[in-house]
């Protein structure tokens, strides 16, 4: 009791007692600290504590929902590559760190793929990079390479952490949005989405100092066309500008569509970042290793950061990677290459979703390339007049959580200054194994019943 009392009088104003229980025979209590003023966040992430995944992680924590929201493979990754880890673990030296900027097996397989891609050599250990998935490459090219005040453009909707990146280096957003024009030649599909390379010129100032690309693009499925490409290039080529291109989803690429690196464009190898990621190429997102290919001057200020942040990558990961690309790279000839099974897979995948989505009256926008499909929601005819969000597609996301079990993400958590354009449409995620499709089917067919 007297060790309780002079805790308590220690307890300072700043502080108030939660709660005193007893367990096992001994006293415990916890406190919590009255917020000081400098416990205050620091200004660079001001601004920054809204996050989508973390919300509507939250919100399908029941079991019974069927999550279609954040870009979580169900399907069983490739075999070989779970085989490699448990390999890479079992050796002793395997479990130390490796070298900081990508581990020699990984940055040898990585050098030997795109340099075939590329059609040029790529020096392992000065051209490439192994990070935290793509997030740390990204991360890592912003920090090294944009000044504060200097002015970042991208394009809505964008993959959202790039915005709370370029916020944190103290630069500034500069947007352009991708605008739906559908013809009968493209309508219907995630070509219809234009950029307006006029449009795009006039967001060029003295500040501007990157530009950010996603091909396969993050949350419509467009794919850049070589005349899109060639236009970014000119333009980043006229006012000398550093483009980094998010090619996350590269092999995803569907029926009569081609991924275009636009690193290969005359002139832009020496001023492009290519971004990869092991998550999306392997289907093993948990392992959250992603990689970087670039002239060595831009990559040098990657592993500055990446040395001073993280250190080094997980090895085993590191290895396990090595060895399933080589896998890959030795069948690149051969249709089972996970590069090309993949895709294939995915996309009876996706044309099941679209039917799907359809017959509940969503009118989703076929992805040429990626794991999602928006759909535009504005004909449900639903009473959202619960739902306090200030945009469409929020309340009707949270609304098809509540109601019909079924998790999806609003398309202006990817957006900034264009909410108003992009607020009727939701997007569903399809690289879900078929149980996973079968549930969402069901709940489906029980909804459009309900006309
Ligand atoms: C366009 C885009 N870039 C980057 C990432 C992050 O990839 P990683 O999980 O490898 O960090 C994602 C993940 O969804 C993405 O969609």
């Amino acid at each position: 009791m007297f060790l309780i009392q002079r805790c308590l009088s220690s307890l300072n104003n700043k502080t108030e007692l939660l709660k005193i229980t007893h367990a096992s025979g001994r006293f415990c209590f916890s406190a919590s600290a009255k917020m000081s003023k400098k416990f205050k966040n620091a200004r660079r992430i001001e601004g920054l504590d809204d996050n989508v995944w973390v919300e509507f992680f939250k919100l399908s924590s029941d079991p019974a929902i069927v999550d279609l929201g954040q870009g979580r493979p169900d399907i069983s990754p490739p075999k070989y590559i779970q085989e490699e880890l448990a390999k890479a673990a079992a050796i002793d030296s395997l479990n130390q760190y490796t070298r900081g900027f990508g581990h020699p097996s990984l940055v040898e397989a990585l050098s030997s793929l795109y340099g075939k891609i590329y059609d040029r050599q790529i020096d392992p250990n000065h051209e490439t990079i192994v990070t935290v998935g793509a997030y740390g490459s990204l991360f890592n090219a912003i920090q090294g390479l944009v000044n504060e005040e200097e002015e970042v453009i991208i394009m809505e909707p964008f993959f959202d952490c790039y915005y709370p990146m370029i916020k944190m280096a103290g630069a500034i957003p500069v947007y352009i949005p991708l605008r739906y024009r559908p013809t009968k030649g493209n309508g219907g599909s995630s070509a219809s989405w234009i950029l307006d390379l006029e449009e795009l010129e006039s967001k060029f100032s003295s500040k501007t100092k990157v530009l950010i690309i996603n091909t396969p693009h993050n949350p419509t499925g467009k794919i850049f066309s070589k005349e899109e490409l060639q236009g970014i290039a000119d333009l980043c080529i006229k006012h000398d500008i550093i483009c980094i291109s998010d090619e996350v989803y590269e092999w995803l690429v569907y029926t009569g569509k081609k991924h275009i690196k636009i690193a290969t464009l005359p002139g832009m190898w020496e001023r492009t970042i290519t971004v990869g990621s092991a998550g999306k190429t392997f289907s093993v997102t948990g392992w959250k290793l992603g990689w970087s290919i670039g002239p060595k001057d831009l990559i040098r200020q990657m592993q500055i950061v990446q040395q001073n942040v993280i250190d080094t990558c997980a090895t085993p990961l590191q290895e396990a990677l090595a060895r399933a690309f080589w896998f890959d790279i030795k069948r690149m000839n051969d249709p089972e290459c996970y590069f090309y099974s993949l895709p294939l897979e995915l996309e009876a995948k996706r044309d099941r979703m679209v039917q799907l989505l359809q017959s509940v009256g969503l009118k989703p926008i076929v992805p040429e390339g990626g794991y999602f499909i928006i759909a535009d929601a504005s004909g449900l005819n639903v009473d959202l007049s619960e739902m306090t969000d200030e945009c469409y597609d929020y309340k009707i996301a949270k609304w098809m959580i509540k109601n019909k079990k079924l998790t999806t993400i609003p398309v202006t958590a990817f957006c900034n200054a264009y909410k108003k354009d992009f607020e009727k449409y939701i997007r569903f995620c399809f690289i879900k194994k078929d149980s996973t499709l079968d549930a969402f089917e069901k709940i489906i067919k029980t909804w459009a019943k309900e006309f």
